[in-house]
Protein backbone atom coordinates (compact mmCIF):
# COMPACT_ATOMS: atom_id res chain seq x y z
CA UNK A 1 0.00 0.00 0.00
CA UNK A 2 1.45 3.68 -0.94
CA UNK A 3 -0.64 6.05 0.73
CA UNK A 4 1.68 9.08 -0.44
CA UNK A 5 1.17 7.89 -4.56
CA UNK A 6 -2.90 7.25 -4.22
CA UNK A 7 -3.05 10.65 -2.34
CA UNK A 8 -1.42 11.98 -5.52
CA UNK A 9 -3.52 10.20 -7.65
CA UNK A 10 -6.76 11.17 -6.53
CA UNK A 11 -5.26 14.13 -7.11
CA UNK A 12 -4.17 13.81 -10.38
CA UNK A 13 -7.74 12.43 -11.27
CA UNK A 14 -9.54 15.32 -9.55
CA UNK A 15 -7.78 17.26 -11.76
CA UNK A 16 -8.65 15.39 -15.03
CA UNK A 17 -12.46 15.29 -13.82
CA UNK A 18 -15.10 17.34 -15.28
CA UNK A 19 -16.04 20.10 -13.36
CA UNK A 20 -19.72 18.69 -12.07
CA UNK A 21 -17.83 15.45 -10.78
CA UNK A 22 -14.79 17.22 -8.84
CA UNK A 23 -16.69 17.26 -5.67
CA UNK A 24 -17.22 13.73 -5.89
CA UNK A 25 -13.24 12.81 -6.55
CA UNK A 26 -12.64 15.46 -3.28
CA UNK A 27 -14.93 12.85 -0.97
CA UNK A 28 -13.79 9.69 -2.72
CA UNK A 29 -9.86 10.22 -1.45
CA UNK A 30 -10.96 10.23 2.34
CA UNK A 31 -9.06 7.25 3.65
CA UNK A 32 -11.54 6.68 6.04
CA UNK A 33 -14.21 5.57 3.62
CA UNK A 34 -11.71 3.80 1.48
CA UNK A 35 -8.83 2.01 3.04
CA UNK A 36 -6.21 3.45 1.34
CA UNK A 37 -3.57 3.84 4.52
CA UNK A 38 -1.54 1.30 6.46
CA UNK A 39 -3.43 2.58 9.58
CA UNK A 40 -6.53 1.77 8.21
CA UNK A 41 -5.02 -1.88 7.62
CA UNK A 42 -4.64 -2.07 10.95
CA UNK A 43 -8.40 -1.01 12.34
CA UNK A 44 -10.00 -3.55 9.58
CA UNK A 45 -7.99 -6.17 11.45
CA UNK A 46 -10.00 -4.85 14.84
CA UNK A 47 -13.20 -4.86 12.97
CA UNK A 48 -16.14 -5.94 14.79
CA UNK A 49 -19.53 -5.82 13.66
CA UNK A 50 -22.98 -4.56 15.42
CA UNK A 51 -26.44 -4.76 14.56
CA UNK A 52 -28.15 -1.73 13.25
CA UNK A 53 -30.96 0.11 16.20
CA UNK A 54 -33.27 2.18 14.38
CA UNK A 55 -35.88 -0.18 11.76
CA UNK A 56 -36.87 2.14 8.56
CA UNK A 57 -39.04 0.10 6.86
CA UNK A 58 -36.86 -2.92 6.39
CA UNK A 59 -38.53 -6.30 6.69
CA UNK A 60 -37.04 -7.33 9.73
CA UNK A 61 -34.74 -5.78 12.30
CA UNK A 62 -32.38 -8.57 12.29
CA UNK A 63 -31.46 -8.53 8.70
CA UNK A 64 -29.17 -5.24 8.51
CA UNK A 65 -25.73 -5.48 9.92
CA UNK A 66 -23.24 -3.04 9.51
CA UNK A 67 -19.38 -4.50 9.56
CA UNK A 68 -17.56 -1.77 11.35
CA UNK A 69 -14.08 -1.89 9.43
CA UNK A 70 -13.21 1.37 11.05
CA UNK A 71 -12.83 2.63 14.29
CA UNK A 72 -15.98 4.96 14.94
CA UNK A 73 -17.91 5.28 11.50
CA UNK A 74 -20.45 7.67 11.35
CA UNK A 75 -23.06 4.95 12.12
CA UNK A 76 -25.11 4.89 8.45
CA UNK A 77 -28.06 2.77 9.14
CA UNK A 78 -30.75 6.23 8.54
CA UNK A 79 -30.03 6.75 4.94
CA UNK A 80 -29.65 2.72 4.44
CA UNK A 81 -33.35 2.56 5.40
CA UNK A 82 -34.05 5.45 3.47
CA UNK A 83 -32.15 5.36 -0.19
CA UNK A 84 -33.69 3.52 -2.62
CA UNK A 85 -32.21 0.23 -4.30
CA UNK A 86 -30.65 0.75 -7.77
CA UNK A 87 -30.73 -2.28 -10.14
CA UNK A 88 -28.15 -3.03 -12.04
CA UNK A 89 -30.63 -2.45 -15.33
CA UNK A 90 -31.13 0.91 -13.63
CA UNK A 91 -27.33 1.42 -13.06
CA UNK A 92 -26.60 0.98 -16.78
CA UNK A 93 -28.52 3.43 -18.13
CA UNK A 94 -26.68 5.89 -15.55
CA UNK A 95 -24.30 8.25 -17.59
CA UNK A 96 -22.80 9.83 -13.97
CA UNK A 97 -21.62 7.67 -10.67
CA UNK A 98 -24.86 7.31 -8.88
CA UNK A 99 -25.32 9.18 -5.26
CA UNK A 100 -27.93 8.70 -2.24
CA UNK A 101 -28.91 4.90 -3.61
CA UNK A 102 -27.97 1.60 -1.93
CA UNK A 103 -26.67 -1.73 -4.47
CA UNK A 104 -25.24 -5.43 -4.27
CA UNK A 105 -21.21 -5.51 -3.86
CA UNK A 106 -22.15 -7.24 -7.16
CA UNK A 107 -23.95 -4.70 -9.01
CA UNK A 108 -21.35 -1.93 -7.89
CA UNK A 109 -18.62 -3.94 -9.34
CA UNK A 110 -20.28 -4.54 -12.47
CA UNK A 111 -21.30 -0.52 -12.73
CA UNK A 112 -17.37 0.43 -12.08
CA UNK A 113 -16.34 -2.80 -14.56
CA UNK A 114 -18.66 -2.00 -17.26
CA UNK A 115 -20.96 1.35 -17.73
CA UNK A 116 -20.69 2.54 -20.83
CA UNK A 117 -20.36 6.14 -19.96
CA UNK A 118 -17.68 5.44 -17.55
CA UNK A 119 -16.49 1.54 -16.95
CA UNK A 120 -13.58 0.53 -16.46
CA UNK A 121 -13.86 -1.50 -19.50
CA UNK A 122 -15.94 1.07 -21.96
CA UNK A 123 -13.52 4.29 -21.23
CA UNK A 124 -10.46 3.41 -19.64
CA UNK A 125 -8.63 -0.22 -20.16
CA UNK A 126 -5.57 -0.53 -23.19
CA UNK A 127 -4.51 -3.70 -23.86
CA UNK A 128 -0.81 -3.47 -24.86
CA UNK A 129 0.82 -5.03 -27.80
CA UNK A 130 4.59 -6.02 -27.89
CA UNK A 131 4.01 -4.89 -32.14
CA UNK A 132 6.22 -7.80 -33.64
CA UNK A 133 6.54 -10.90 -32.06
CA UNK A 134 9.10 -11.22 -29.74
CA UNK A 135 12.01 -13.41 -30.93
CA UNK A 136 12.61 -16.02 -28.25
CA UNK A 137 15.27 -17.46 -29.69
CA UNK A 138 17.47 -14.31 -30.16
CA UNK A 139 17.29 -13.69 -26.55
CA UNK A 140 20.11 -14.61 -23.58
CA UNK A 141 17.25 -15.98 -21.03
CA UNK A 142 14.11 -14.99 -19.22
CA UNK A 143 15.61 -11.58 -17.92
CA UNK A 144 16.70 -10.52 -21.07
CA UNK A 145 12.93 -11.28 -22.05
CA UNK A 146 11.91 -9.16 -19.22
CA UNK A 147 14.30 -6.20 -20.17
CA UNK A 148 12.85 -6.50 -23.98
CA UNK A 149 9.71 -6.38 -22.67
CA UNK A 150 9.82 -3.70 -20.46
CA UNK A 151 11.50 -1.75 -23.46
CA UNK A 152 8.37 -2.46 -25.42
CA UNK A 153 6.13 -1.47 -22.78
CA UNK A 154 8.11 1.95 -22.96
CA UNK A 155 7.87 2.24 -26.45
CA UNK A 156 4.30 1.49 -26.96
CA UNK A 157 3.54 4.28 -24.00
CA UNK A 158 5.18 6.92 -25.63
CA UNK A 159 3.34 6.27 -29.10
CA UNK A 160 0.57 6.49 -27.24
CA UNK A 161 1.74 9.68 -25.89
CA UNK A 162 2.54 11.38 -28.47
CA UNK A 163 -0.81 10.24 -30.49
CA UNK A 164 -3.03 11.19 -27.47
CA UNK A 165 -0.99 13.64 -25.40
CA UNK A 166 -0.25 12.76 -21.35
CA UNK A 167 -2.19 10.57 -19.40
CA UNK A 168 -0.81 9.30 -16.15
CA UNK A 169 -3.87 7.46 -15.46
CA UNK A 170 -3.65 5.28 -18.31
CA UNK A 171 -5.11 2.15 -17.58
CA UNK A 172 -2.64 -0.59 -19.86
CA UNK A 173 -1.40 -4.20 -19.01
CA UNK A 174 -0.81 -6.95 -21.16
CA UNK A 175 -2.67 -11.03 -21.35
CA UNK A 176 -0.67 -13.81 -22.62
CA UNK A 177 -2.62 -13.70 -25.75
CA UNK A 178 -0.77 -10.54 -26.36
CA UNK A 179 2.91 -11.41 -24.85
CA UNK A 180 2.82 -14.63 -26.54
CA UNK A 181 1.07 -13.52 -29.65
CA UNK A 182 1.14 -15.72 -31.96
CA UNK A 183 2.33 -18.47 -30.36
CA UNK A 184 -0.30 -18.66 -27.55
CA UNK A 185 -3.18 -18.48 -30.30
CA UNK A 186 -1.78 -21.19 -32.39
CA UNK A 187 -1.94 -23.67 -29.39
CA UNK A 188 -5.52 -23.10 -29.20
CA UNK A 189 -6.28 -23.18 -32.91
CA UNK A 190 -4.05 -26.90 -32.81
CA UNK A 191 -6.10 -27.74 -29.76
CA UNK A 192 -9.40 -26.43 -31.82
CA UNK A 193 -8.37 -28.24 -34.83
CA UNK A 194 -7.65 -31.53 -33.52
CA UNK A 195 -10.92 -32.01 -31.26
CA UNK A 196 -13.04 -30.93 -34.30
CA UNK A 197 -11.20 -33.24 -36.57
CA UNK A 198 -11.57 -36.31 -33.93
CA UNK A 199 -15.39 -35.18 -33.04
CA UNK A 200 -17.80 -33.45 -35.41
CA UNK A 201 -15.45 -32.57 -39.08
CA UNK A 202 -16.96 -33.66 -41.13
CA UNK A 203 -20.68 -33.23 -40.61
CA UNK A 204 -20.61 -29.79 -38.71
CA UNK A 205 -19.26 -26.58 -39.48
CA UNK A 206 -16.17 -25.36 -37.38
CA UNK A 207 -17.52 -22.77 -35.10
CA UNK A 208 -16.05 -20.91 -32.42
CA UNK A 209 -17.55 -18.33 -29.95
CA UNK A 210 -14.97 -16.15 -28.02
CA UNK A 211 -15.93 -14.23 -25.21
CA UNK A 212 -14.06 -11.21 -23.98
CA UNK A 213 -11.82 -11.19 -27.00
CA UNK A 214 -9.76 -7.99 -26.18
CA UNK A 215 -7.65 -6.55 -29.03
CA UNK A 216 -8.95 -9.36 -31.59
CA UNK A 217 -5.42 -10.83 -31.73
CA UNK A 218 -6.74 -14.43 -30.44
CA UNK A 219 -9.28 -14.20 -33.02
CA UNK A 220 -6.43 -13.41 -35.64
CA UNK A 221 -3.68 -15.94 -34.90
CA UNK A 222 -6.52 -18.74 -34.35
CA UNK A 223 -7.35 -18.03 -37.82
CA UNK A 224 -4.13 -17.47 -39.38
CA UNK A 225 -3.19 -20.82 -38.19
CA UNK A 226 -6.24 -22.65 -39.33
CA UNK A 227 -5.63 -21.00 -43.09
CA UNK A 228 -2.00 -21.73 -43.01
CA UNK A 229 -2.11 -25.44 -41.39
CA UNK A 230 -5.34 -26.56 -42.67
CA UNK A 231 -7.06 -25.01 -45.49
CA UNK A 232 -9.87 -27.65 -45.80
CA UNK A 233 -11.04 -27.20 -41.69
CA UNK A 234 -10.47 -23.26 -42.52
CA UNK A 235 -13.48 -23.54 -45.24
CA UNK A 236 -15.17 -24.61 -42.56
CA UNK A 237 -14.50 -22.20 -40.04
CA UNK A 238 -16.85 -19.48 -39.03
CA UNK A 239 -15.54 -17.04 -35.34
CA UNK A 240 -18.36 -15.20 -33.48
CA UNK A 241 -17.20 -12.37 -30.87
CA UNK A 242 -19.00 -11.37 -27.97
CA UNK A 243 -17.98 -8.61 -26.51
CA UNK A 244 -19.34 -5.88 -24.28
CA UNK A 245 -17.15 -3.10 -24.87
CA UNK A 246 -17.89 -0.89 -27.45
CA UNK A 247 -14.45 0.58 -27.70
CA UNK A 248 -12.80 -2.87 -27.75
CA UNK A 249 -15.40 -4.25 -30.06
CA UNK A 250 -14.66 -1.24 -32.39
CA UNK A 251 -10.55 -1.84 -32.15
CA UNK A 252 -11.12 -5.56 -32.88
CA UNK A 253 -13.24 -4.84 -35.95
CA UNK A 254 -10.52 -2.26 -36.74
CA UNK A 255 -7.55 -5.09 -36.48
CA UNK A 256 -10.12 -7.74 -38.63
CA UNK A 257 -9.64 -5.01 -41.22
CA UNK A 258 -6.37 -3.40 -41.18
CA UNK A 259 -3.87 -5.37 -43.27
CA UNK A 260 -4.80 -7.75 -46.81
CA UNK A 261 -3.93 -10.74 -44.74
CA UNK A 262 -6.48 -10.60 -41.78
CA UNK A 263 -9.28 -8.66 -44.24
CA UNK A 264 -8.50 -12.15 -45.66
CA UNK A 265 -10.66 -13.66 -42.44
CA UNK A 266 -13.79 -10.91 -42.70
CA UNK A 267 -16.24 -13.21 -44.18
CA UNK A 268 -15.50 -15.83 -41.30
CA UNK A 269 -15.98 -12.95 -38.77
CA UNK A 270 -18.92 -11.45 -36.67
CA UNK A 271 -18.12 -9.05 -34.04
CA UNK A 272 -21.45 -9.04 -31.70
CA UNK A 273 -21.25 -6.03 -29.02
CA UNK A 274 -23.10 -7.77 -26.41
CA UNK A 275 -22.63 -8.66 -23.31
CA UNK A 276 -22.77 -12.56 -22.78
CA UNK A 277 -25.73 -11.79 -20.01
CA UNK A 278 -27.78 -10.64 -22.88
CA UNK A 279 -27.26 -13.19 -25.20
CA UNK A 280 -30.87 -14.90 -26.42
CA UNK A 281 -30.15 -16.50 -29.51
CA UNK A 282 -30.21 -20.81 -29.74
CA UNK A 283 -27.01 -22.09 -31.37
CA UNK A 284 -28.12 -25.78 -31.59
CA UNK A 285 -24.51 -26.56 -33.58
CA UNK A 286 -21.67 -27.58 -31.57
CA UNK A 287 -19.41 -25.05 -31.16
CA UNK A 288 -16.38 -24.51 -28.99
CA UNK A 289 -16.42 -21.32 -26.44
CA UNK A 290 -13.48 -19.53 -25.44
CA UNK A 291 -13.15 -17.69 -22.92
CA UNK A 292 -9.68 -16.22 -21.71
CA UNK A 293 -9.19 -13.97 -18.61
CA UNK A 294 -12.84 -12.78 -18.64
CA UNK A 295 -13.85 -14.95 -15.74
CA UNK A 296 -11.74 -12.85 -13.45
CA UNK A 297 -13.64 -9.29 -14.45
CA UNK A 298 -16.85 -10.97 -13.65
CA UNK A 299 -18.56 -9.50 -10.78
CA UNK A 300 -18.86 -11.35 -7.64
CA UNK A 301 -20.80 -10.90 -4.46
CA UNK A 302 -19.36 -10.27 -0.92
CA UNK A 303 -20.98 -12.77 1.84
CA UNK A 304 -19.86 -12.25 5.51
CA UNK A 305 -20.94 -15.00 7.93
CA UNK A 306 -22.09 -14.60 10.99
CA UNK A 307 -19.76 -16.42 13.34
CA UNK A 308 -22.04 -17.80 15.99
CA UNK A 309 -24.77 -19.42 13.51
CA UNK A 310 -22.70 -19.98 10.24
CA UNK A 311 -25.85 -17.89 8.79
CA UNK A 312 -24.69 -15.83 5.35
CA UNK A 313 -24.93 -12.39 5.33
CA UNK A 314 -25.02 -10.73 1.73
CA UNK A 315 -22.79 -7.37 1.30
CA UNK A 316 -24.41 -4.49 -0.14
CA UNK A 317 -22.65 -0.78 -0.64
CA UNK A 318 -24.20 2.62 0.51
CA UNK A 319 -23.40 5.62 -1.49
CA UNK A 320 -24.35 8.95 0.57
CA UNK A 321 -25.05 12.55 -0.71
CA UNK A 322 -20.74 13.07 -1.02
CA UNK A 323 -20.05 9.55 -3.24
CA UNK A 324 -18.79 8.01 0.06
CA UNK A 325 -18.74 4.43 -0.25
CA UNK A 326 -20.06 2.65 3.14
CA UNK A 327 -20.67 -1.75 3.54
CA UNK A 328 -24.12 -3.33 5.01
CA UNK A 329 -24.46 -7.45 5.29
CA UNK A 330 -28.39 -8.07 4.57
CA UNK A 331 -29.58 -11.57 6.04
CA UNK A 332 -32.01 -12.39 3.29
CA UNK A 333 -29.83 -13.44 0.25
CA UNK A 334 -30.90 -12.25 -3.09
CA UNK A 335 -32.22 -15.04 -5.09
CA UNK A 336 -29.05 -15.32 -7.40
CA UNK A 337 -26.86 -16.11 -4.18
CA UNK A 338 -29.58 -17.63 -3.07
CA UNK A 339 -29.21 -20.04 -5.46
CA UNK A 340 -25.52 -20.18 -5.68
CA UNK A 341 -25.19 -21.48 -2.05
CA UNK A 342 -27.69 -24.29 -3.51
CA UNK A 343 -25.74 -25.26 -6.17
CA UNK A 344 -22.70 -24.81 -4.90
CA UNK A 345 -23.10 -27.27 -2.03
CA UNK A 346 -25.06 -29.92 -4.16
CA UNK A 347 -22.00 -29.66 -7.04
CA UNK A 348 -19.32 -30.21 -3.93
CA UNK A 349 -21.32 -32.35 -1.03
CA UNK A 350 -20.72 -29.58 0.84
CA UNK A 351 -16.96 -29.62 0.58
CA UNK A 352 -15.98 -25.66 0.30
CA UNK A 353 -13.96 -23.62 1.94
CA UNK A 354 -15.18 -21.30 4.53
CA UNK A 355 -13.88 -17.89 5.58
CA UNK A 356 -13.74 -19.00 9.48
CA UNK A 357 -12.84 -21.71 11.47
CA UNK A 358 -14.43 -24.68 10.89
CA UNK A 359 -14.13 -26.60 14.06
CA UNK A 360 -17.05 -25.53 16.14
CA UNK A 361 -14.71 -24.50 19.53
CA UNK A 362 -12.74 -22.64 17.99
CA UNK A 363 -15.19 -20.38 15.94
CA UNK A 364 -16.94 -19.79 19.33
CA UNK A 365 -13.43 -18.62 20.73
CA UNK A 366 -13.05 -16.81 18.18
CA UNK A 367 -15.90 -14.49 18.64
CA UNK A 368 -14.50 -14.18 22.68
CA UNK A 369 -11.62 -12.22 21.68
CA UNK A 370 -11.12 -8.32 22.58
CA UNK A 371 -12.92 -6.37 19.52
CA UNK A 372 -13.72 -9.36 17.91
CA UNK A 373 -15.81 -9.04 14.92
CA UNK A 374 -19.03 -10.84 14.98
CA UNK A 375 -19.40 -11.15 11.35
CA UNK A 376 -16.33 -13.05 9.74
CA UNK A 377 -14.08 -12.00 7.12
CA UNK A 378 -15.22 -11.76 3.82
CA UNK A 379 -15.67 -14.49 0.92
CA UNK A 380 -16.13 -12.99 -2.49
CA UNK A 381 -18.25 -15.94 -4.62
CA UNK A 382 -18.30 -16.12 -8.22
CA UNK A 383 -22.19 -15.34 -8.60
CA UNK A 384 -22.68 -13.79 -12.11
CA UNK A 385 -20.02 -16.90 -13.48
CA UNK A 386 -23.00 -19.30 -12.71
CA UNK A 387 -24.90 -17.24 -14.77
CA UNK A 388 -22.70 -17.15 -17.77
CA UNK A 389 -23.09 -21.24 -17.23
CA UNK A 390 -26.77 -20.68 -17.35
CA UNK A 391 -26.28 -18.92 -20.76
CA UNK A 392 -24.30 -21.81 -21.60
CA UNK A 393 -26.38 -24.26 -20.72
CA UNK A 394 -29.51 -23.03 -22.42
CA UNK A 395 -28.40 -21.23 -25.31
CA UNK A 396 -25.13 -23.37 -26.59
CA UNK A 397 -26.17 -26.85 -25.43
CA UNK A 398 -23.79 -28.39 -27.58
CA UNK A 399 -20.82 -26.13 -26.68
CA UNK A 400 -17.41 -27.48 -25.33
CA UNK A 401 -16.13 -24.55 -23.07
CA UNK A 402 -12.06 -23.92 -22.88
CA UNK A 403 -11.16 -21.35 -20.74
CA UNK A 404 -7.78 -20.31 -18.95
CA UNK A 405 -7.94 -17.66 -16.20
CA UNK A 406 -6.04 -16.75 -12.85
CA UNK A 407 -6.22 -19.76 -10.13
CA UNK A 408 -4.75 -17.55 -7.17
CA UNK A 409 -3.55 -13.87 -7.18
CA UNK A 410 -0.86 -11.55 -5.06
CA UNK A 411 -1.55 -8.78 -3.11
CA UNK A 412 -5.77 -9.14 -3.03
CA UNK A 413 -7.54 -7.36 -0.79
CA UNK A 414 -8.69 -9.19 2.48
CA UNK A 415 -10.96 -12.59 2.35
CA UNK A 416 -11.85 -15.72 0.96
CA UNK A 417 -11.47 -16.12 -2.91
CA UNK A 418 -10.89 -12.03 -2.99
CA UNK A 419 -9.79 -9.93 -5.93
CA UNK A 420 -6.89 -7.39 -6.69
CA UNK A 421 -8.36 -3.85 -6.68
CA UNK A 422 -5.60 -1.98 -8.92
CA UNK A 423 -5.07 0.87 -11.07
CA UNK A 424 -2.23 2.79 -13.04
CA UNK A 425 -0.59 5.83 -11.98
CA UNK A 426 2.66 7.56 -13.89
CA UNK A 427 3.13 3.79 -15.64
CA UNK A 428 3.03 1.97 -11.75
CA UNK A 429 0.14 -0.35 -10.62
CA UNK A 430 -0.75 0.39 -7.62
CA UNK A 431 -3.26 -2.50 -5.84
CA UNK A 432 -5.29 -0.89 -3.03
CA UNK A 433 -7.63 -2.81 -0.31
CA UNK A 434 -11.21 -2.42 -1.08
CA UNK A 435 -13.62 -2.51 -4.22
CA UNK A 436 -15.33 0.26 -3.08
CA UNK A 437 -13.13 3.00 -4.71
CA UNK A 438 -14.17 5.30 -7.81
CA UNK A 439 -16.13 3.49 -10.56
CA UNK A 440 -14.09 3.11 -13.46
CA UNK A 441 -11.00 3.80 -12.82
CA UNK A 442 -9.89 0.26 -11.28
CA UNK A 443 -9.27 -2.88 -12.58
CA UNK A 444 -11.15 -5.38 -10.16
CA UNK A 445 -10.41 -8.80 -10.75
CA UNK A 446 -10.48 -11.93 -8.67
CA UNK A 447 -8.97 -15.64 -8.79
CA UNK A 448 -11.15 -18.51 -9.94
CA UNK A 449 -11.18 -21.54 -7.70
CA UNK A 450 -11.25 -24.20 -10.57
CA UNK A 451 -11.92 -26.97 -8.15
CA UNK A 452 -15.52 -25.97 -7.47
CA UNK A 453 -15.99 -23.55 -10.72
CA UNK A 454 -15.30 -27.15 -12.18
CA UNK A 455 -18.38 -28.58 -9.97
CA UNK A 456 -20.92 -25.86 -10.58
CA UNK A 457 -19.75 -26.61 -14.42
CA UNK A 458 -20.21 -29.96 -14.62
CA UNK A 459 -23.63 -29.57 -12.17
CA UNK A 460 -25.16 -26.60 -14.55
CA UNK A 461 -24.47 -28.14 -18.02
CA UNK A 462 -24.15 -32.01 -17.25
CA UNK A 463 -20.48 -31.86 -19.21
CA UNK A 464 -17.30 -33.58 -18.09
CA UNK A 465 -14.45 -31.52 -18.05
CA UNK A 466 -10.60 -31.27 -17.43
CA UNK A 467 -8.78 -28.61 -15.28
CA UNK A 468 -4.67 -28.57 -16.27
CA UNK A 469 -2.26 -25.79 -15.43
CA UNK A 470 -1.61 -23.25 -18.09
CA UNK A 471 1.98 -24.67 -18.17
CA UNK A 472 0.26 -27.88 -18.95
CA UNK A 473 -1.84 -27.19 -21.68
CA UNK A 474 0.65 -24.95 -23.43
CA UNK A 475 3.41 -28.17 -23.13
CA UNK A 476 0.83 -30.28 -24.70
CA UNK A 477 -0.37 -27.86 -27.52
CA UNK A 478 2.39 -25.24 -28.25
CA UNK A 479 5.37 -25.59 -30.22
CA UNK A 480 7.64 -24.73 -27.03
CA UNK A 481 10.39 -24.37 -28.87
CA UNK A 482 8.99 -21.02 -30.35
CA UNK A 483 9.02 -19.06 -27.01
CA UNK A 484 12.53 -20.61 -25.68
CA UNK A 485 15.47 -18.30 -25.06
CA UNK A 486 19.30 -19.42 -25.47
CA UNK A 487 19.39 -20.33 -21.74
CA UNK A 488 16.55 -22.92 -22.31
CA UNK A 489 14.47 -20.91 -20.08
CA UNK A 490 11.10 -20.56 -21.64
CA UNK A 491 8.75 -17.53 -20.48
CA UNK A 492 5.45 -19.36 -22.18
CA UNK A 493 5.68 -22.09 -19.49
CA UNK A 494 7.34 -19.92 -16.95
CA UNK A 495 5.33 -16.59 -16.70
CA UNK A 496 1.26 -17.62 -15.74
CA UNK A 497 2.26 -20.13 -13.02
CA UNK A 498 -0.89 -19.05 -11.36
CA UNK A 499 -3.13 -19.57 -14.30
CA UNK A 500 -5.07 -22.53 -15.06
CA UNK A 501 -7.39 -24.44 -17.70
CA UNK A 502 -10.04 -25.93 -18.29
CA UNK A 503 -11.60 -27.74 -20.66
CA UNK A 504 -14.92 -29.84 -21.98
CA UNK A 505 -13.95 -33.05 -22.85
C1 LIG B 1 -9.02 -9.12 -19.32
S1 LIG B 1 -9.73 -8.86 -20.88
C2 LIG B 1 -9.13 -10.28 -21.77
C3 LIG B 1 -9.05 -10.03 -23.25
C4 LIG B 1 -8.59 -11.21 -24.11
N1 LIG B 1 -9.42 -12.38 -23.91
C5 LIG B 1 -7.15 -11.55 -23.86
O1 LIG B 1 -6.89 -12.57 -23.20
O2 LIG B 1 -6.29 -10.79 -24.30
C6 LIG B 1 -11.45 -9.23 -20.58
C7 LIG B 1 -12.31 -9.10 -21.82
O3 LIG B 1 -13.62 -9.59 -21.53
C8 LIG B 1 -14.59 -8.64 -21.95
N2 LIG B 1 -15.81 -8.91 -21.15
C9 LIG B 1 -15.93 -8.79 -19.82
N3 LIG B 1 -17.17 -9.11 -19.42
C10 LIG B 1 -17.86 -9.46 -20.52
C11 LIG B 1 -19.21 -9.88 -20.77
N4 LIG B 1 -20.09 -9.97 -19.77
N5 LIG B 1 -19.58 -10.18 -22.03
C12 LIG B 1 -18.68 -10.09 -23.05
N6 LIG B 1 -17.41 -9.67 -22.88
C13 LIG B 1 -16.99 -9.36 -21.64
C14 LIG B 1 -13.85 -7.31 -21.73
O4 LIG B 1 -14.43 -6.22 -22.38
C15 LIG B 1 -12.49 -7.68 -22.31
O5 LIG B 1 -12.49 -7.69 -23.72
Amino acid sequence: MDSPILAQLFRQLFRHRPAGCQNRLAHAVRPRHHGYSGSFQRQHRRAYASRVSIDRGMKTNESRWQQRTHILPRDRSDEFAQYPYISAAELKQRTERPRRVKMLLRDFIDDSLYNPSYGYFSKQAVIFSPGEPFDFAAMRDELDFQSELGRRYTEFEDALDDAEGENPTRQLWHTPTELFRPYYGEAIARYLVSNYRLTTYPYHDLLIYEMGAGRGTLMLNILDYIRAADPQVYARTKFNIIEISPSLAAMQNKHLRATAESRGHSDKVEIINRSIFDWDQYVPSPCFFLAMEVFDNFAHDGIRYDVATEAPLQGHVLIDGDGDFYEFYVHELDPLAARFFRVRHAATGGQYPKPYPANPALRYLSTKMPFAANLSDPEFIPTRLMQFFDVLEKYFPAHRLLTSDFDALPQAVRGLNAPVVQTRYERRMVPVTTPLVHQGYFDILFPTDFRITEAIYRAITGKLTRVMSHGDFMRRWAYVEDTQTRSGENPLLSHYKNASVLVTV
